[in-house]
């Protein structure tokens, strides 16, 4: 019978990314302020999903400082394409610009403010992608509107499926014939909270 590492949370905690200086700050600044960012393995995961899909267009619910916009944004700019992050908390929005500009990703993302359902529903379909990070328990709510814009072979990432407040979420998406769903239950060092799941999802 093979056996995993002793230890594997700090086995898997030394190997996280830890060569970027504003990452780090925003890292820092979220444990400082109790804000529940990403952290930097689903932040690099994030960019590895855009950028190996190719995705040009994507599409983020929830902004807080920008930390997953900065991931999302750096694929986007090397796809040639665009990001457009919903926050509706006003100094968010202005953090989170203030942070894309020093990354230099400006002219990659589009920091609307506003409450996610409002501007959803004025958008137009065709994106690549769709990183959903709003409130646990407006998931289900979010997504038939998510179906709507994701053009079909879309990606859906959902964040924090392992709240109690997902649980309609994960009932819907894997009851819905119109999503190809996977669920995983991951150690996620740096993530709030670091044992968490996350959804994967093919708009079909
Ligand atoms: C978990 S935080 C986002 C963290 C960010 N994605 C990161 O990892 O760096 C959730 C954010 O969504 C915002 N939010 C929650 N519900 C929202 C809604 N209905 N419309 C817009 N923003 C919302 C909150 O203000 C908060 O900043």
């Amino acid at each position: 019978m093979s056996k995993i590492v002793d230890e594997p949370e700090a086995y898997f905690s030394q190997f996280t990314r830890k060569d970027d200086p504003l990452l780090q700050e925003l890292e820092l600044e979220a444990e400082t302020e109790h804000i529940p960012i990403v952290g930097p393995v689903v932040g690099e995961l994030l960019f590895i999903l855009s950028r190996a899909s190719g995705a040009r267009s994507i599409l983020e619910l929830g902004t807080a400082t920008g930390y997953s916009t900065i991931f999302l944004a750096r694929a986007c700019a090397l796809n040639a394409g665009i990001l457009t992050t919903l926050e509706h908390d006003p100094a968010f929005a202005a953090r989170a610009q203030k942070n894309l500009e020093r990354a230099g990703l400006a002219d990659r993302a589009k920091i609307v403010c506003g409450d996610a359902f409002a501007e959803l529903s004025r958008m137009k379909s065709g994106f690549d992608l769709i990183f959903m990070d709003i409130d646990k328990a407006d998931y289900s709510r979010a997504l038939p509107e998510c179906h709507r814009l994701l053009r079909p072979g879309g990606l859906l990432v959902a964040d924090n499926v392992a709240f109690p407040d997902a649980d309609p979420f994960n009932r819907a998406i894997f009851s819905d014939g119109g999503w190809r769903p996977v669920s995983l239950l991951a150690f996620l060092p740096g993530h709030s909270p670091e044992r968490d799941g996350l959804c994967l999802a093919l708009r079909c």
